[in-house]
Order: C-alpha cells, then sequence, then structure tokens
C-alpha cells in the first residue's frame, strides 16, 4: 500500500513541480526579455519593407541633391538602393548579410568630406521623420550610420 502510494506520489509531484516552472518561465521570461531591452531595431523599424522605403527615399533625396549628386553619376541607383538595403537590415539585427564592400573600401580614395557625410546624415533624418520613424529608433539608425563616419570620410 505504501509503496502503492509512493509511486503515485512522485508523478504528482513532478507534475506540481513541471506546472510551477512552466509558470514561472511565463512570468519570468517575458520580463528577462524586457530587462536585455526590447526588439531588434530591425522590427521596430518595421522590417525590411520599411527600410526598402526608407533607403529609396533616402537615396532619391541624396542623388536629387546637386551638392552630392556628382558623386554619383555613374552610380547604378537600384544596386546602391539594395547594397543600402542590406547594409542596414544586418546593422540593425535583421536576417540579412551584406555582401557588399566594407565602409572603408567603398569609399576609399573618394576624399568624402564631413560636409558631404552630414548632407547625407540629414536626408536620411528627413525621410526618417517623413515617415514618422519614432525618435528612439530614428536615433538607433542615425547612431549606426553615424559610426560609419570615421570609414568613409576622409577630409574635413
Ligand atoms: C551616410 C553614410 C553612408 C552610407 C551608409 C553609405 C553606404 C554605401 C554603400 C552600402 C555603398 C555600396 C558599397 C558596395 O555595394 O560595395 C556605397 C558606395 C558609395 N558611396 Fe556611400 N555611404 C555613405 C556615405 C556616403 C557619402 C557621404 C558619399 C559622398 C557624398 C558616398 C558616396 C558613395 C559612392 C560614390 C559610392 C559608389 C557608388 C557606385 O557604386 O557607383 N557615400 N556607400
Amino acid at each position: 500500500m505504501r509503496e502503492f502510494t509512493r509511486q503515485r506520489r512522485i508523478p504528482l509531484v513532478l507534475i506540481v513541480a513541471g506546472v510551477l516552472a512552466l509558470a514561472a518561465s511565463v512570468w519570468v521570461i517575458p520580463n528577462l526579455n524586457r530587462a536585455e531591452g526590447q526588439q531588434a531595431l530591425y522590427d521596430r523599424l518595421g522590417g525590411k519593407e520599411a527600410i526598402t522605403a526608407v533607403v529609396d527615399d533616402f537615396v532619391n533625396r541624396t542623388v536629387a541633391d546637386s551638392r552630392v549628386n556628382g558623386r554619383f553619376a555613374f552610380t547604378d541607383a537600384k544596386k546602391f538602393k539594395a547594397s543600402n538595403v542590406e547594409l542596414i537590415c544586418e546593422a540593425t539585427g535583421g536576417p540579412c548579410t551584406y555582401q557588399g564592400q566594407d565602409m572603408k573600401r567603398a569609399h576609399a580614395g573618394m576624399r568624402i568630406s564631413n560636409a558631404e557625410f552630414d548632407i547625407l546624415a540629414k536626408h536620411l533624418t528627413a525621410t526618417l521623420k517623413k515617415f514618422k520613424v519614432p525618435k528612439q529608433e530614428r536615433k538607433g539608425l542615425l547612431e549606426i550610420i553615424g559610426s560609419l563616419r570615421k570609414d568613409i570620410v576622409e577630409t574635413s
């Protein structure tokens, strides 16, 4: 009889422990996620489709700007946009692998100035505002792009 009760109790204990562990994980996991930060910037920006729309508008503004468009006189805009989408997708934590040249190599010898970089950064800001991207996400993306300045700019 005792044997029987014991045999029945062990699985019961395991079931109770399992239910408690499950309840704890349901409660703890979302809190852990919140503590570690929110979703990837990629998702907060709206994923690949939103990033593609942002890059499209940003590049259109850039190539319409006479202060910098001479730089892109021989550029295949479609390829250039695709490269930028991949770069931003990967850099913001999205499921992409940028396959172009690294930023130092891609801009080497162009003697790009800080002023030119600022022009592109301002176009990107204007695009993000046009698409009503919230301030925190704007800041996040502009910080990532800003971190590339040291590799892109060659003259002050
Ligand atoms: C604002 C940050 C910038 C980013 C994120 C960026 C990104 C890129 C990318 C992804 C490529 C293509 C590389 C490849 O496919 O291998 C590229 C090429 C290029 N970038 Fe930038 N760039 C930036 C700033 C600038 C600036 C300030 C200029 C000059 C005003 C510039 C001029 C160019 C040119 C001329 C090319 C070559 C395009 C071609 O293939 O004809 N970039 N850039």
